[in-house]
């Protein structure tokens, strides 16, 4: 008998979410150290440093049915002086990018709740490689630039864009 090779079983349903929970911030840490630290390199065991001491998590629940599975999405958001905000760590667990918007969905949360705080400006260093995606979520880039080792784009987010719903994809 032959059996025809079936894609892997992954949760459908997901949540985006301020890390409220003690097992949320556990996940989000180790779900940052499995990307930055082990499958980027960027870092050496841990990832973590000052900002983590006054950042806001927010992160991706997937859920079975009503019971929530794991965090497979996270990102920090942070006021560094009044009104100016960054985002920093956006990370998807691998198997689940390009299939659900998460990526999509933590950064406009993560710029939504700093506008609803009184955000005026809202930056990130994003990896080169990812300054598309933002692109397309109408942000743009002010200067490129290298960090630890890679090229990255400071980029500012457009607060002027509605917030009242994801952005549409620019051609
Ligand atoms: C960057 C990252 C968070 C994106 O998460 P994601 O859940 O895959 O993103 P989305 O599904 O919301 O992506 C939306 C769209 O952008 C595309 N996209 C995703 N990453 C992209 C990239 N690096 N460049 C261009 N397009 C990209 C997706 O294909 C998708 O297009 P589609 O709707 O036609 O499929 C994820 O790839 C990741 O964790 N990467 C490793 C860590 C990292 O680079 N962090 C960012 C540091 S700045």
């Amino acid at each position: 008998m032959i059996f025809d090779p079936f894609p892997v079983f992954l949760p459908a349903e997901y949540r985006v979410k301020f890390a409220t929970q003690t097992w949320e911030r556990r996940e989000a840490a180790a779900l940052r150290r499995q990307v930055f630290c082990e499958e980027q390199g960027i870092f050496t065991g841990d990832d973590r440093d000052d900002v983590d001491a006054i950042a806001i998590p927010l992160v991706v629940i997937s859920s079975l049915g009503v019971a929530p599975h794991d965090v497979v999405g996270t990102v920090r958001i942070h006021e560094a002086e009044p009104g100016v905000w960054w985002g920093s760590r956006l990370a998807v667990a691998c198997e689940y990018r390009c299939i659900a918007a998460l990526g999509s969905s933590l950064i406009h949360l993560a710029v939504c709740s700093a506008h609803a705080r009184g955000c005026r400006r809202f930056y990130a260093h994003v990896q080169s490689q990812n300054a598309l995606l933002f692109r397309r979520l109408h942000w743009h880039t002010i200067e490129e630039i290298e960090l630890r080792g890679r090229p990255h784009h400071f980029m500012q987010a457009d607060l002027a864009y509605g917030f009242l719903s994801l952005p549409k994809r620019a051609a």
